[in-house]
């Protein structure tokens, strides 16, 4: 005769159903946020793979619209956009100009899915010819307060194009404060920011510099993105940001930093986002290719992750996948 006295936590995982019923963490269609690149071209069908990211392309605006047609139908709700203009120069001019490509695709967007909430990555790095998020001094460095005055003119000139919301993702110093004072002077005190504020200067970034063409010409981004050693400065960096003015806190990228986004619940009240990022997508694409990995379990697997680590927000290249997922 066994004695009961031990745990039998195999009986709420008899069946689907209670499995379900006492389920603490799950992925909802309105927490994913699905990341677009929309290149400046004459070609309106333009529509080219971006190789190391399976099933990811940079898109004209014609096909942007396309593309996006068919994601909010199966309840895509939020996108992010990155540009890639066709021309870059020292000063990222196409990062602030108000017929720039972001900003295109920004009227173009809210103009016909006007319930959609429109994200535009501020950053300068896809628009300087140097491919660095900043004003490059004669020494090779980056310069933190001449970059955040331009910073808040790309964020600017986003949300007069209908952007619903900023994501600067620089890593400079006191950028937020700049964004947000500009867009106050300016009369948009309802836009909301959402501070890249915990950014490492990671190895997963890889296939992104492929996709927006961001890849620097020399040096690295280890003078502003984060060591990926550290997890005191993180609550540091976001401490910082929410006193600047963001309205909710990003860690960037998402596996290898759970541990941060749990100390950023813990530690504040704001929303939390996290970047899935490219190189944590083509890992899972690689292997699914393979046949080494099953693609749908995996990602879902990684979805639930993020959300049970603390985040509410999942920025992720598989959002319009996980939509089907979950429709089925
Ligand atoms: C721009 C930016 C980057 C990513 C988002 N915004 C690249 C970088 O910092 O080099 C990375 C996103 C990804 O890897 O999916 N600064």
């Amino acid at each position: 005769m066994l004695d009961t006295e031990f745990y039998r936590g195999r009986r709420l995982r008899m069946t689907p159903g209670i499995r379900a019923l006492v389920r603490e963490n799950e992925i909802r269609p309105a927490d994913l946020v699905m990341p677009y690149f929309v290149a400046e071209t004459d070609d309106k069908s333009f529509r080219k793979p971006i190789g190391s990211m399976p099933d990811q392309y940079q898109l004209s605006l014609a096909e942007l619209e396309k593309q996006v047609a068919a994601a909010v139908k199966n309840g895509l709700t939020s996108v992010l956009l990155f540009g890639i203009p066709k021309e870059k120069d020292e000063l990222a001019s196409q990062a602030y100009a108000d017929e720039g490509i972001v900003q295109e695709a920004v009227r173009r967007l809210k103009d016909r899915f006007p319930e959609l909430v429109v994200i535009t990555d501020v950053c300068l790095c896809e628009y300087t010819s140097h491919g660095h998020c900043g004003m490059v001094s004669k020494g090779g460095e980056i310069q933190n307060d001449p970059t955040i005055e331009l910073l808040a003119k790309a964020a600017l000139s986003h949300v007069r194009a209908g952007a619903d919301m900023v994501a600067p993702s620089d890593m400079m110093d006191g950028r937020i404060l700049a964004i947000r004072d500009t867009l106050d002077e300016n009369g948009f005190l309802s836009t909301p920011i959402m501070s890249y504020a915990v950014k490492y200067a990671s190895a997963f970034y890889g296939p992104f510099r492929e996709a927006a063409d961001s890849t620097p010409k020399f040096g690295d981004r280890r003078s502003h993105q984060m060591d990926p050693a550290n997890s005191r400065e993180a609550l540091r960096e976001a401490a910082a940001d929410l006193d600047e003015g963001a309205d909710i806190l990003m860690v960037k990228p998402g596996l290898p930093y759970l541990d941060v986004i749990r100390q950023l619940r813990d530690t504040f009240e704001t929303p939390i986002a996290t970047y899935n990022v490219s190189g944590e997508y083509s890992m899972v694409k690689a292997a699914a290719q393979n046949g080494w990995i099953d693609e749908q379990r995996t990602v879902m697997e990684m979805m639930t992750g993020f959300k049970r680590a603390g985040a509410d927000i999942v920025i992720t290249y598989f959002a319009e996948d996980v939509l089907g997922w979950l429709n089925k």
